[in-house]
């Protein structure tokens, strides 16, 4: 098997013995003489595989009883208008905190539906930080506060959050999982799957209860979170393959050791990756120290041809797929939860060599 190091944002690289996993059960899943592939979403054998897959997730996050696990569709991007469609007040205001891309287009879809604030921004900074947002105040007229927890273009996360009263809801896109969070925080976090949790099509939704149920008469019946909540992910036909894809990634998760396990990883794998950034003449990284992501790490030289000979060189090394978001430009190494240690200490010694070949 000839398989490359992915830095991909995603989707994403996932562990081996998750895919290898997924393939011996492929034409027969749980022994269920069919494959989920084939599996009516209102059959016995596929509501065990959503009920164990949101037992899991609920296990390894610490989810309260008081907060519904839904699998949704239409991507990440669908949660931008979902949210102030459900939960922005008549009469109230819904604040952002813009941080990049991710939080200008959530934004941007608030404001079509109601009242929008921006509580703080880094843009003029080219969003190299996550800005000081101490200023927040207790409005009472403040349905929510939305974050990009962690920043998948620009590389940056959050460390600590906002003191409100109003529920925090959390694009946790790309971070979910990857360290150890209080989830009673937030009024809500949701996440596209196809980074850290599985494959593209499912949209996690994690969401306090009292949150469900004050959409406006007329919201589309889809759209609305209590249709989902009622009946448990199924009002529909749901993405039955990734949620079974993502009951696989949570198991191997578990066998690892958890979020707290899985953390110390994400860690000791930034870390090294930083460092030897830190340590480079010719590479450094845009972002401030202590707002660095552990999951997307961009960096560049100082000239773009150097950058695309740096990419080249990787690539001849089966490195690939560290170009950096167009908006950005250099390089990002996106290194989630399935990304061993192993490969980041690879991608690590390229740089070093590629830098000697500069001397
Ligand atoms: C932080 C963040 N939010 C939202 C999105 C959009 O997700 P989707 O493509 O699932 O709509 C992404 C995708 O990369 C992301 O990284």
């Amino acid at each position: 098997m000839d398989r490359v190091v992915n830095f991909s944002a995603g989707p994403s690289a996932m562990p081996l013995e998750v895919l290898m996993r997924a393939q011996s059960e492929l034409v027969d899943t749980n022994h269920a003489g069919m494959s989920v592939l084939e599996m009516s979403h209102r059959s016995k054998a596929f509501e065990e595989i959503l009920s164990n897959t949101k037992q899991r997730l609920r296990k390894l996050m610490n989810i309260p009883e008081n907060y519904k696990i839904l699998f949704l569709q239409g991507g990440a991007s669908l949660q931008f208008s979902m949210i102030p469609l459900n939960l922005l007040q008549k009469d109230h205001e819904a604040a952002y905190i813009i941080t990049g891309s991710w939080s200008q287009k959530a934004l941007k879809e608030a404001k079509k539906v109601g009242q929008t604030t921006v509580a703080a921004t880094s843009e003029e900074d080219q969003f190299r930080q996550i800005p000081d947002f101490s200023q927040i105040t207790q409005s009472k007229n403040l349905s929510y506060v939305h974050i990009t927890g962690n920043n998948t273009i620009e590389g940056t996360r959050f460390t600590h959050l906002p003191k409100t009263d109003a529920p925090i809801i959390n694009d946790w896109s790309s971070g979910i999982l990857s360290e150890e969070i209080n989830v009673s925080d937030y009024g809500m976090i949701y996440a596209g799957a196809q980074k850290n949790l599985g494959p593209s099509g499912v949209t996690v939704v994690i969401i306090r209860d009292d949150l469900i149920g004050h959409a406006p008469d007329g919201l589309p019946t889809m759209l609305n979170y209590e249709t989902h909540a009622k009946a448990d992910s199924l009002y529909h036909t749901p993405p039955t393959f990734g949620i079974y894809m993502i009951g696989l990634m949570l198991e191997w998760i578990d066998s690892l050791g958890g979020v707290k396990e899985i953390e110390r990883r994400n860690r000791e794998k930034a870390s090294l990756l930083y460092e030897t950034i830190d340590q480079s003449t010719i590479f450094h990284s845009p972002v401030k120290k202590e707002d660095r992501s552990l999951m997307n790490v961009p960096f560049k030289t100082d000239s773009e041809e150097t950058d695309r000979a740096f990419l080249h060189f990787a690539a001849s090394k089966q490195l690939v797929e560290l170009k950096g978001h167009r908006s950005v430009g250099g390089m990002r190494a996106s290194i989630y939860n399935a990304m061993p240690l192993e490969h980041v200490e690879r991608l690590c010694e390229a740089m070093r060599e590629f830098e000697e070949t500069m001397k």
